[in-house]
């Protein structure tokens, strides 16, 4: 079986975003793939983090995960700092990347063009860490949303580079992204995609949001005012955006879904589109109670870092074995 990896970082609460990018996802894979799903709690602290904030939402992106249909009988999850290999092999494969390579991120760029401050070391060799994370499982698939699949792509050179050096080791993974859904936008500004770091809540739905917050931001959602009811994606971001989130949350095609509400004002569609997000929320949530009231997370998470680290602790040895790291006696 073709083994499939991925990992959220615990900042803040989960988003709609998160949930339609790339948790719903894994839990499509789960049946067919080895699934191996991680809590990147490393990358969180690439930026400052309140402590007492930070373990609270440790736990709840567990219970999420699993509210989200992840099975712990199907697939591996657990928290990256219990796999000590995880920040061993970024070191190392911070040695075998360029300045170059990591000056060119979208991400990292993004936030020096902002000009913001304070920036970290950490921010900068985050896909070192990244490419470790999925290297170390030799996994063949990588689902993400549309904003990682740059790092994704690095992590393919610096496996291709090392294999190149020391001979072959890493599997050289590949990036999954969904067709619909791989970028949902903010509802409040449809040209920046939905995101926990909002500096404002409006645009950004979260998992435990409560329904009645969570359809007051898409009744409010930014659209246009052109007010024809059209999949024009330039045009109309915020329109598009609200469609591709209900075709992704209901299996509906985007032209279905507009065939039904053409000729009728955004209201209306707006209406059925927090419904479905709704729907779904709640579900969620339920499940969320559930977990959290059952006491089950330190167990999944003991279990899943044994499991996890029998695999990456493998691939670490045989990795400072080729670099001659180790002393033969
Ligand atoms: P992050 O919250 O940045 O750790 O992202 C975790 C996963 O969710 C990654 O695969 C992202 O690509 C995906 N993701 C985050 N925000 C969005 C969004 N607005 N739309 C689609 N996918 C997203
Ligand atoms: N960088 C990813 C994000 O911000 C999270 C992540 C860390 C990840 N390690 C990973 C995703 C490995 C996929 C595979 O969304």
């Amino acid at each position: 079986m073709k083994r499939m990896l991925s990992g959220i970082k615990p900042t803040g609460q989960l988003t709609l975003g998160n949930y339609i990018g790339a948790l719903r996802n894994f839990v499509k894979y789960q049946d067919d793939y080895e699934m191996v799903v991680f809590i990147a709690n490393l990358h969180c602290i690439t930026e400052y983090q309140d402590p007492e904030d930070l373990r609270k939402n440790l736990t709840d992106a567990v219970a999420l995960y699993m509210a989200c249909g992840l099975d712990p009988e199907k697939s591996v999850i657990f928290l990256q700092t219990d796999v000590h290999s995880h920040a061993e092999l970024g070191y190392i494969l911070a040695c075998n990347t360029y300045l170059g390579e990591l000056n060119r991120m979208t991400q990292f760029k993004d936030k020096t063009a902002k000009g913001e401050k304070n920036m970290t070391a950490g921010l900068y060799t985050y896909p070192c860490l990244m490419a470790a994370d999925i290297l170390l499982y030799n996994a063949n698939y990588v689902p993400v949303g549309e904003d990682q699949k740059q790092h994704v792509e690095l992590c393919r050179d610096i496996a291709q580079r090392f294999n190149n050096r020391y001979g072959e080791t890493f599997v050289v993974p590949e990036p999954l992204i969904a067709k619909v859904g791989a970028r949902i936008m903010s509802l409040s500004d449809p040209s920046k995609k939905m995101s926990k770091s909002e500096e404002t809540n409006k645009g950004c739905i979260y998992l435990l949001d409560d329904l009645k917050s969570a359809r007051k931001k898409i009744m409010s959602a930014v659209t246009d005012s052109v007010g024809i009811i059209q999949l024009d994606k330039e045009n109309q971001p915020g329109l598009y955006n609200l469609i591709e989130i209900a075709s992704a949350l209901s299996g509906r095609s985007m032209e279905d879904i507009v065939d039904e509400f053409s000729g009728e004002g955004y209201g209306k569609l707006k209406a059925y589109v927090a419904d479905v997000v709704c729907a779904e929320l709640e579900k969620i949530q339920n499940r969320y109670r559930e977990i959290i009231e059952s006491h089950q997370i330190e167990k999944v998470l003991n279990e899943g870092a044994l499991k996890a680290s029998s695999i990456a602790d493998r691939t670490l040895e045989e990795v400072k074995k080729k670099i001659g790291l180790e002393i033969k006696y």
